[in-house]
């Protein structure tokens, strides 16, 4: 039965029997769907956690200085990113968290070194036998760095302090909507290739200071 205009027993959109069922039926299969891809997820970082001989699932805790909480990032990125380094690069992982990130490009070749400025966390990333500087990522010295990983670990004037005083030749940057490409303009950065990875709101963006020194992946 239709509802008339003010009819009160029948909410906006309720246009009739066959809507009405369908549209929960709808929801709930998202719901599930979106639980399982959590689950395969969960699933792939705790294989490769296991392989690795590291453990890294853990989200890493927030602390004062404008920290954020964070997630690692999920494996099958950072096995895509990977391809960027390769022996000879020097890897920052600025916001290092428990060191999953610093593990896989390990593999490369590359010399990988993990900032963490949270206590329990870089402690985690030792563990898994990472080489961690313990602090604020604005006051590290990245002299021999010839790339910087981030997973948006900071806001626009950190991520400039850090751009500054790092001067990397490659900055491999993931991230979802705060993409912050005004920064890395302003600072002198080019974006050489954006590359879908992961879920579909988030991006990895590979910018380089000059055409000669880009990494070609
Ligand atoms: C999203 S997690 C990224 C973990 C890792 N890079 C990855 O890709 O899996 C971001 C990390 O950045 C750290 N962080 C945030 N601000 C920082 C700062 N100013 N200096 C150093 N680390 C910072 C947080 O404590 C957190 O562990």
């Amino acid at each position: 039965m239709r509802g008339r205009a003010g009819d009160s027993t029948l909410r906006t959109g309720d246009a009739g029997p066959g809507r009405s069922r369908t549209r929960p039926d709808r929801r709930q299969g998202l719901g599930a769907a979106i639980v399982l891809r959590s689950l395969r997820e969960i699933a792939r970082d705790a294989w490769w956690d296991w392989r690795l001989g590291i453990r890294t699932l853990a989200s890493t805790p927030s602390v004062g200085g404008g920290a954020k909480p964070g997630e690692p990032t999920g494996y099958d990125v950072l096995f895509a990113v990977a391809a960027a380094f390769g022996p000879g690069d020097v890897v920052y992982d600025v916001g290092c968290g428990r060191g999953r990130a610093c593990a896989v490009f390990a593999r490369t070749g590359a010399r990988v070194i993990g900032v963490e400025v949270s206590p329990r966390a870089a402690a985690a990333a030792r563990r898994n036998r990472i080489a961690v500087i313990e602090g604020d990522a604005r006051t590290v010295d990245y002299a021999d760095a010839t790339a910087l990983w981030m997973f948006n670990p900071f806001g626009p004037e950190t991520l400039r302090t850090v751009l500054r005083r790092a001067h990397a030749p490659r900055v491999v940057y993931y991230s979802g909507t705060e993409t912050h490409a005004d920064v890395f303009l302003a600072e002198g950065y080019a974006l050489h290739r954006r590359q879908a990875a992961g879920d579909s709101e988030h991006t990895v963006y590979h910018y380089a200071r000059a055409a000669d020194s880009f990494h070609p992946i």
